[in-house]
């Protein structure tokens, strides 16, 4: 297979040697370097250049090159996430990370209201505005010490404690005039140690506790601390699991705390996570990434029909979605639905769609071969689109 590696920078050299080691062969392009062209012809004529500095002439990229893409977004993400989506939504090539799952993992609130919704346990955390309230707002996080967080960043840099009320009160007042806003967060009390975990699909690769430096209580390696290789509960792995799946991430590093009582809260989702843990427990967890995106890409190009299986048991006030890039189906409630509908989910089954067209002529199945998905059309319509080049072939073809 040929991996598109979507990095900012160059790609870590593990990721290199887990594509090389699997036989796959790969390409790096710069999010920035990219220029993305929407057509204004229908959908299946969107492009992508190559638009790199030392480039005469930006050079096209050929979608089908590409058996999927790799994202290692680090700054500038909001444009990054754009690149991703046009590869991804416009062009059909299959990655394990969302360009929305990447932006919800990069604001801290976001990521926190979204696991709250899917029944994980976070820390109580209060926002505001305009903090008028201090008393209130610490009350509401079982007061001091507190954890404040800036939305935006990594590595423990905008982590810091409130101690004092004399110091949540001029913090808070100070970013509030900077216009900065900041989350309120209560303080676990975890003994300075924190736990890593990769989530690949869904298995967590490897995990690490971390504990912090001395005098500190932030356990980022990057601030410094250590970390030694952990096998986690069935438990903790499942909520791991499932906090990268509720920011639509198939591939993320999330970071868990247990409290005195040993209760697991999560703490974030990071949609680029670090490679020290790779150095520290030994664990190429690039090399689960790859066998993953490989295994995915193969079941969406071998697949012959979209399940409409679990269509019969939606019950009352679900929906059963279905993923245009991942081919799996899904019960969810309304509300999931609406919040995930951006990541390629759709209510739209194509395999339970009308076998008849308006005008009586008979649907053929034929394959969307960016998506791996059956659409019906008629022969009209797929020779229509053979004329055009488009994306499908017939499923005898294939
Ligand atoms: N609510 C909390 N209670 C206690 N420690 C925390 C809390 N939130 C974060 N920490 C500590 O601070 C570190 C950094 O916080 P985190 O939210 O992961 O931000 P970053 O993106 O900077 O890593 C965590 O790894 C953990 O050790
Ligand atoms: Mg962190």
């Amino acid at each position: 297979m040929n991996f598109l590696l979507l990095c900012t920078g160059s790609p870590s050299k593990h990721l290199v040697q887990a594509i090389q080691k699997a036989g796959h062969t790969y390409e790096v392009h710069e999010p920035t370097d990219l220029y993305l062209f929407v057509s204004k012809s229908e959908s299946g004529f969107d492009q992508i250049y190559n638009g790199g500095a030392t480039l005469e002439e930006p050079v096209k990229l050929q979608a089908k090159s590409y058996h999927a893409v790799i994202s290692r977004i680090g700054a500038n993400l909001p444009h990054g996430a754009s690149i991703l989506r046009h590869l991804t939504e416009n062009l059909g090539i299959y990655c394990a990370q969302t360009p929305d799952g990447l932006e919800t993992a990069s604001n801290k609130l976001k990521t926190t209201q979204r696991l709250s919704t899917r029944g994980l346990k976070v820390p109580q955390t209060v926002y505001a505005h305009d903090p008028r309230h201090i008393n209130f707002l610490i009350k509401k996080v079982g007061g001091l010490p507190a954890v404040a967080k800036l939305l935006q960043g990594s590595q423990g840099k905008g982590v810091f404690l409130l101690e004092t009320p004399l110091a949540a009160n001029t913090a808070l007042e100070s970013f509030y005039k900077l216009s900065t806003n900041l989350k309120i967060q209560k303080m676990i009390k975890g003994g300075g140690k924190d736990i890593r975990a990769i989530v690949v699909g869904d298995q967590v690769a490897v995990a690490m506790e971390r504990t912090a430096n001395k005098g500190d209580f932030r356990a980022n390696i990057s601030q410094s601390g250590s970390g030694r290789k952990v096998e986690l509960s069935e438990a903790d792995k499942k909520i791991c699991v499932e906090a990268a799946q509720a920011v639509d991430l198939r591939f993320a590093g999330v970071d868990i705390m247990k409290d005195e009582s040993g209760a697991t809260y999560v703490i974030e989702v990071n949609g680029n996570p670090g490679t020290k843990i790779i150095d520290i427990t030994g664990h190429n967890y690039f090399i689960s990434l790859i066998d993953f995106v490989a295994k995915r890409v193969q079941k969406i190009q071998g697949s012959s029909s979209v399940n409409s299986s679990s269509a019969s048991a939606q019950q009352a006030g679900t929906v059963t979605a279905y993923n245009a890039y991942t081919q799996e189906s899904r019960t969810m409630t309304a509300a999931e639905f609406s919040s995930l509908q951006h990541d390629g989910w759709t209510t739209q089954s194509y395999a339970s769609s009308q076998k008849q067209s308006p005008l009586g002529e008979n649907k053929i199945e034929v394959i969307d071969y960016y998506s791996g998905s059956i659409v019906l059309m008629t022969e009209t319509e797929f020779r229509e689109q053979e004329r055009k080049g488009g994306h499908y072939k017939r499923k005898a073809n294939y």
